[in-house]
């Protein structure tokens, strides 16, 4: 395996990495209650995903393999997966299906942890077949299906022809023994799409947002002339995304990701309705900066983070969450007013 496509994402995404990035999580707010009437030793952070109780509601997010640097960072994130009871998402394996020594970059995930919870993931083009494939690989308990129109469009290399995903979408549903999980890659969803996934028979959706990864940005810098720049600020926000899903949300389980970098972020995705929270270029940073050992102490703190926060909210479980009252500000209120979003 040589130095490929995987590993420019990885650099670039680390690169953009930014701690301080403008988020519109910002213009969500708590109104704060002087009576919390809640004890922290009864808060519960379990919530329900795929089928599955998750001991957590955040998750480490689809990012990598298919190179030997991103086996190394799979084997690592699959160490803190174990040690914390987090589930844990591949990047997309499609690689998998044309070159065969790359299949040890994602095994390597299910032989860290073999009792773990994992995400398979392959893109929105593919037949059922390939889409069994990488399940089985993997031997994973669900599969991430994403849909990245604008990456591929801005990728030199990437995909023109889109039609037929909505098919592929409903055949995998129909056909795989696992959950699917459709996801963006940090564009946002819309109502609309949203409405569209759910005729078709899929349960989940990770509405995957801007405000972190910013995957236009990392394709339009592996372009000689960078001449996609106009690209850069495509797509919906998370937390605009979680507004969008509000009355999609009795039919579907809503995943939010897209730029949650603290605890705070996390608790306010799920009180605008978030089942669970995905995180990637957060724990590609950790891993990279701080390595395995802190990063797990990372996921400590998120964790004892979250439960004082709801502490503080009066609310015993992550369906109490979604009670607690919201200020939005800014932008939000334009976009909801704009939208019909009560
Ligand atoms: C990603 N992401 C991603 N998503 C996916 O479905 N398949 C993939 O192969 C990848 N690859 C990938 C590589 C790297 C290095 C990163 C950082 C991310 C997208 C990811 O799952 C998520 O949707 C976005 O990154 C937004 O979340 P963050 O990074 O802002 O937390």
């Amino acid at each position: 395996m040589t130095e490929n496509r995987k590993d420019q994402h990885v650099a670039f995404a680390e690169k953009f990495y930014d701690a301080a990035a403008a988020s519109d999580f910002e213009r969500v707010r708590f109104i704060h209650h002087s009576f919390s009437e809640t004890n922290k030793k009864n808060v519960s952070l379990t919530t329900q995903l795929v089928n599955t109780t998750l001991t957590s509601p955040f998750f480490i997010n689809g990012m990598t393999g298919g190179s030997d640097t991103t086996a190394k960072i799979n084997e690592q994130l699959a160490i803190v997966a174990r040690e914390t009871n987090l589930a844990m998402a591949s990047g997309s394996a499609s690689i998998t299906l044309r070159d065969a020594t790359t299949m040890d970059s994602f095994k390597i995930i299910r032989k860290t942890n073999p009792h773990g919870l994992i995400f398979a993931n392959i893109g929105a083009e593919h037949p059922v077949e390939n889409a069994k494939r990488v399940v089985d690989l993997l031997e994973a308990d669900a599969l991430q299906v994403h849909v990245n129109v604008p990456q591929e469009l801005v990728m030199p290399e990437g995909g023109r022809d889109f039609s037929g995903w909505l098919t592929n979408i409903e055949k995998m549903v129909r056909s795989l023994d696992v959950p699917i999980i459709v996801k963006e890659v940090g564009f946002g969803m819309d109502s609309k799409t949203l409405r569209q996934l759910e005729v078709v028979g899929v349960k989940t959706v990770d509405i995957s947002g801007t405000g972190g990864t910013n995957f236009a940005s990392i394709e339009n810098s592996r372009r000689k002339e960078k001449e996609y720049n106009f690209l850069e600020n495509w797509g919906q926000s998370t937390a605009i995304s979680l507004l969008e899903s509000l009355s999609q949300q009795a039919k579907l389980d809503i995943i939010a990701s897209g730029g949650i970098r603290s605890a705070l972020d996390i608790v306010k995705a799920l009180a605008l309705g978030a089942s669970a929270v995905g995180v990637s270029g957060q724990f590609l940073h950790w891993i990279l900066k701080d390595g395995v050992d802190k990063t797990i102490l990372h996921v400590q703190e998120w964790q004892e983070q979250i439960q004082t926060l709801m502490t503080l909210l009066g609310a015993e479980s992550i369906a109490q969450l979604r009670k607690t009252d919201i200020m939005l500000s800014g932008h939000l209120i334009e976009w909801c007013q704009a939208r019909g979003i009560d």
